[in-house]
């Protein structure tokens, strides 16, 4: 068998080439080439002969649910898909400012008042400056171990003396390492920093946090390379200038994706929003037209929110299209269905669109309240103020039942609301002594809610 040439591969896009050469000429990238050991044939000296057998088991093999510290915040357990997994690795990321250090400081305190033994890692503050929070907080009695420190040896030296059980580090950018050449932040740095954490909580038994921000420059390397090494990623997000703040579980290995826990910052930091729904709603002012609320599902809980549509001749050439809080993709195909279906056009208008509060809705159930707050926007008729909408619009125009039906109008009952307007065909059950609507189409619901059209 002929001994096969060494190969050679750009590490920035992958193209192999016969030799080496200072620039890549798939990518253009320099000194991005490495020599490669070539495949193996598969031969008589394969890898096949020199491993272990590795036991198997088959999937009936009885495993007990990992058992799981409650931090006794609910909004966080809840999230964390009902407490915290011991040697779970989680990623919190989100905008800088936002209050993730405030969050995992709190969280810290809880867990040590239940029993877990925590070490906080700052990389970011002084311990004394994170004392002072705590002291703002109220948490100063609270038996955490605070440390300030970025480098990574120093910090795995000490977890393997101290054996917490959770080791929040804060945060993942201002971590290094003295084997990799490259500044704290970079991608390599980060990704690097991160695999030797989740590596010793695996190995070890320590659940790790660690805290990831989000920035939009190129530069510093955000928490998406780190998404997948970790078993649970949280996104904390809110607007500024709001108080609400979001915790979205974005992937669990040990629970539901996409729950949600609300939090209000407030001036002795994060408090729990129980009942997010009449949060939500709180600020709603007078019937006014271009207002509707959906009745949303987020996780496992519904919540009801208000969609706002404002409608204005346009001075410009194209149109405003302005979105905050839905896909603007979404809004595009709503506008166009209401022209091609229902003969409504929206051209030389103006079209901004809203979700109070500042929260963000995925959901397509929520197309039907968009198209009320449109239509309520431009044909200023408000929509009756105890009315809830939802339902998904399809690009014929019809209106497709939703899931979770049950739980929307039983959330909307419960804060007082006497009506909803729903597709055809849903499953409303009890329909919680609310008047429904069942609209087959959206020609239907403009000619009931807006006369004609
Ligand atoms: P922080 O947790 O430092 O954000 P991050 O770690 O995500 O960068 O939170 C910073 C903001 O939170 C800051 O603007 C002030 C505000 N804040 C309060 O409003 N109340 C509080 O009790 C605390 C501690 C912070
Ligand atoms: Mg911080």
């Amino acid at each position: 068998m002929s001994k096969s040439s060494p190969i050679f591969v750009c590490n920035s896009c992958g193209t192999a080439h016969k030799k080496w050469q200072g620039r890549c000429e798939g990518c253009g990238a320099w000194n991005s080439i490495v020599e490669e050991a070539p495949l193996s044939d598969g031969g008589p000296k394969a890898l096949r002969s020199k491993g272990r057998t590795i036991v198997l088991s088959d999937l009936a093999t009885q495993e007990d649910p990992p058992p799981r510290a409650s931090s006794g915040i609910d909004e966080l357990d809840r999230v964390l898909g009902g407490g915290l997994v011991p040697a779970s690795a989680i990623l919190v990321g989100g905008d800088p400012g936002i209050g993730k250090s405030t969050l995992l400081l709190q969280a810290a305190a809880s867990f040590a008042r239940n029993g877990l033994k925590c070490l906080y890692i700052s990389g970011e503050e002084a311990t004394a400056q994170v004392r002072m929070r705590a002291q703002r907080l109220g948490l100063q009695n609270a038996p955490v171990s605070l440390g300030a420190e970025t480098n990574l040896r120093d910090i795995l030296t000490t977890l393997d003396a101290e054996r917490p059980a959770l080791a929040i580090i804060d945060s993942i950018q201002t971590m290094w390492l003295d084997t990799v050449e490259a500044a704290p932040g970079s991608v390599s740095q980060v990704r690097a920093s991160a695999h030797e954490l989740v590596t010793f909580a695996k190995r070890r038994g320590v659940a790790i946090i660690l805290v990831g921000h989000v920035t939009k420059e190129g530069q510093i390397a955000g928490p998406r390379v780190v998404e997948h090494m970790v078993d649970t990623v949280l996104y904390f997000e809110g607007e500024r200038g709001h108080q609400f703040r979001i915790l979205r579980a974005v992937k669990n290995r040990f629970g539901p994706a996409d729950e949600i826990g609300v939090f209000e910052m407030t001036g002795d930091g994060l408090a729990q929003v129980l009942n997010p729904s009449a949060l939500f709603l709180s600020d709603r002012d007078r019937p006014a037209s271009g207002s509707a609320v959906f009745a949303g599902i987020e996780g496992t809980r519904p919540v009801l929110t208000e969609i706002q549509a404002l409608v204005a001749p346009s001075t410009l050439g194209t149109p405003r299209r302005t979105v905050v809080g839905l896909d603007s993709g979404r809004l595009s195909t709503i506008l166009a269905v209401l022209e091609a279906r229902c003969g409504i056009p929206f051209t030389g208008l103006d079209v901004f669109l809203n979700v109070a509060g500042g929260l963000r809705v995925n959901e397509p159930a929520a197309d039907l309240a968009v198209a009320g707050a449109l239509l309520s926007a431009r044909e200023d008729v408000a929509i009756p103020p105890d009315m809830v909408l939802f339902g998904e619009i399809s690009l014929s125009g019809a209106l497709r039942p939703v899931g979770q039906t049950e739980n929307r109008l039983k959330e909307a009952s419960k804060l007082g609301f006497q009506q909803a307007t729903v597709p055809s065909r849903s499953k409303t059950g009890t329909a919680e002594g609310m008047r429904i609507r069942e609209m087959a189409d959206l020609t239907a619901f403009v000619g009931e809610m807006f006369g004609a059209g």
